[in-house]
């Protein structure tokens, strides 16, 4: 009977498909992510054919030596920059993620952030809640509104796609974006414009929101220098991955009235956050949570049920990202 090690809980329908298939499966117990070794410790316990990280799992040489017989790691998750790809690889091990339809929820909490920072929503609430409203005042918590707004999208695979379809289709917003590759379907569908650097996204628009990858190319992507050239008026909005921004140097830019605001549900370091950056009025935080929502969680369960199944019926995965 095949073995599975799903290292945290997942929503139990994935579960509940790998056992009709008669394999074996085995929850990890962890509340919170486990350190490597501690993982380490628990997959030698069995010789597993399967784990399933999360993305707070760092799999690499060490975990592969640890565990020979795994032959598939089903990441939950759409991103897999917590996996050593190239070692998997060279070791003729499948790497698998979860890009279901679910992209919509992230695109949706990338609106949401957008439109909260915008609207000052954060701030507003916990000035009700700490009994600070006094009556109506004409210039109470003004913020600045969506519509009208140029709004550049940094990365327009699926999920930056939906966010600019949902901006451009609901809210009145131009839309330009830079990406290594042309999406010509925004272009024709939401009028698009396609700008030829990031440094040119930053400088032109009101908000910025990145939908990239986490790879050495993406790393600091938006940084200090590129940060300068942002108007002071725009907003930044990250749901990628936190690497992706020097968040030590959007804290900066975020103290010194460089840029205006902030909505993040990723960090660079999470789950600390940098120095600053919980003091700031300015920001909105959510704890990588833009993919939650029951049917997304759902979703992701059954796709990787469905990338195991693939595995072990002789197919390759539908969802393989390595080679
Ligand atoms: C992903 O899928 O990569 C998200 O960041 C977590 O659901």
């Amino acid at each position: 009977m095949k073995s599975i090690f799903i290292t945290r809980q997942i929503p139990e329908n994935g579960i509940k498909i790998l056992k009709e298939k008669g394999y074996d499966v085995t929850v990890g117990k962890y509340k919170t992510p486990p350190t490597q070794p501690e993982l380490i410790e628990e997959l030698k316990k069995k010789n597993y054919d399967v784990v399933v990280p999360l993305l707070t799992d760092k799999i690499d040489s060490a975990v592969f030596d640890a565990v020979p017989t795994v032959k598939i790691f089903a990441n939950y998750s759409v991103g897999f920059d917590n996996i050593d790809l190239e070692e998997a690889t060279k070791r003729n091990i499948a790497v698998t993620n979860t890009p279901g339809d679910y992209v919509d929820g992230v695109a949706e909490h990338a609106v949401a952030l957008l439109l909260a920072i915008m609207a000052r929503l954060a701030e507003a609430d916990q000035f009700v809640r700490a009994g600070k409203y006094q009556g109506w005042d004409p210039m109470l918590f003004m913020g600045d509104k969506l519509n009208g707004k140029t709004v550049a999208v940094i990365g327009t695979g699926r999920i930056g796609e939906r966010f600019a379809r949902k901006l451009s289709s609901g809210f009145g917003v131009k839309i330009i974006y830079y990406d290594v590759v042309r999406n010509e379907r925004i272009e024709k569908e939401c009028g698009a414009q396609f700008v030829s650097s990031v440094n040119e996204a930053l400088a032109l628009a009101d908000a910025v929101s990145i939908h990239v990858p986490l790879l050495p190319t993406t790393h600091h992507l938006i940084n200090k220098n590129n940060l300068a050239k942002m108007k002071p008026t725009a907003y930044l909005i990250n749901t990628s991955r936190g690497p992706v921004v020097d968040e030590e140097a959007l804290v900066k830019a975020l103290q010194n009235g460089r840029i205006r605001g902030a909505g993040l549900d990723v960090f660079e370091f999470e789950p600390k956050l940098t120095k600053g950056l919980v003091k700031l009025s300015n920001t909105v935080l959510s704890p990588h949570i833009a993919s939650s929502q029951l049917e997304s969680r759902e979703e992701m369960a059954e796709i990787v049920a469905n990338n195991i199944i693939d595995f072990f019926e002789g197919r390759v995965p539908r969802n393989k990202v390595n080679k």
